[in-house]
């Protein structure tokens, strides 16, 4: 264990939502939003093919969704713009501010609440799809978290989540590189390199193999493991050798690294009716 704090996640996440240090405009504002939706759809990222395939977001009209540590919103606003109901929780009001935001400027409804997803405010078996992207891993023990998306869910809805991959080309190479050649990594132990991957002052940002993230949801049934995210740019590692090598390249979105030795586990699961 860690020793982090539940407060220190959160005065971190309240200071530094998501993205917001690489995008210029003001977080909240309509140019913000489109920015940090072409970075997340972005061909080296998550396009929105691929998520879509994820979430289902096409296929959801009617569905009832929630998004545990909702960020901005981004994942629910494509639920809600294909006619989904959506509630999303965060333990910040910097991220809820933002969902609140977005939905407004789209013209969507939506329920968002500031909440510690460890207890949700929501009854038993009252949602088709509870997911939570790129959260756990930044949780010390993410099971309490996991039984309460247990529980809101309706027997046979569906779990989605996406966790940092430990046998990822980032997690194996890239830090320890890292660590190696550039100085605000040099003498830092390998978890700490890690906890450094969503910002110098994050707390927490963990690992997780497979069998790990299965063990995480062994009260739930039919299991789907996808990986995502390791273009050639930075697979090469060299600057510039991606752009030099781009003709003869398959394409960076899914290709045969990001499927093997991507960052981003993405894993899907039932719970049983
Ligand atoms: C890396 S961001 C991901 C945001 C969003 N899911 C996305 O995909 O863009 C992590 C988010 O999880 C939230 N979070 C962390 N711990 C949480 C907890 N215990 N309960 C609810 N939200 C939490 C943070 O406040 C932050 O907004």
């Amino acid at each position: 264990m860690n020793g982090v704090s539940n407060a220190e996640v959160k005065a971190f996440w309240e200071d530094n939502p998501v993205a917001a240090e690489g995008i210029a405009a003001e977080p909240g504002t309509p140019a913000f939003f489109q920015a940090f939706d072409a970075l997340r759809e972005a061909d080296d990222c998550e396009p929105f093919a691929f998520s879509d395939y994820i979430h289902g977001y096409s296929t959801s009209a009617g569905l009832r969704v929630l998004d545990v540590g909702c960020g901005n919103g981004y994942v629910l606003k494509q639920y809600a713009r294909f006619g989904a109901s959506v509630a999303g929780v965060d333990l910040t009001q910097t991220a809820v501010d933002l969902c609140k935001a977005r939905f407004e400027q789209a013209g969507l409804a939506g329920d968002f609440r500031v909440t510690d997803g460890e207890r949700l405010p929501f009854d038993d078996a009252s949602f088709d799809i509870a997911c939570s992207m790129g959260v756990l891993h930044h949780i010390e023990d993410p099971r309490p978290m996991i039984a309460e998306m247990h529980r809101v869910l309706k027997p046979g809805g569906r779990i989605i989540l996406m966790l940092y991959y430990r046998g990822s080309w980032k997690y194996h190479v890239v830090l320890r590189l890292k660590r190696l050649i550039d100085p605000r990594y040099r003498g830092k132990s390998q978890a700490e390199a890690l906890n450094m991957n969503d910002g110098p002052n994050c707390p927490l940002a963990l690992v997780y193999s497979r069998e790990e993230a299965r063990r995480l949801l062994d009260r739930f049934t039919d299991h789907r493991f996808e990986l995502n995210q390791l273009s050639w740019r930075q697979f090469l590692l060299v600057p510039g050798l991606d752009r030099i090598l781009r003709p003869i390249l398959p394409a960076a979105n899914r290709n045969i690294l990001a499927r093997t030795m991507g960052w981003n586990l993405y894993i899907t699961a039932t719970k049983p009716k």
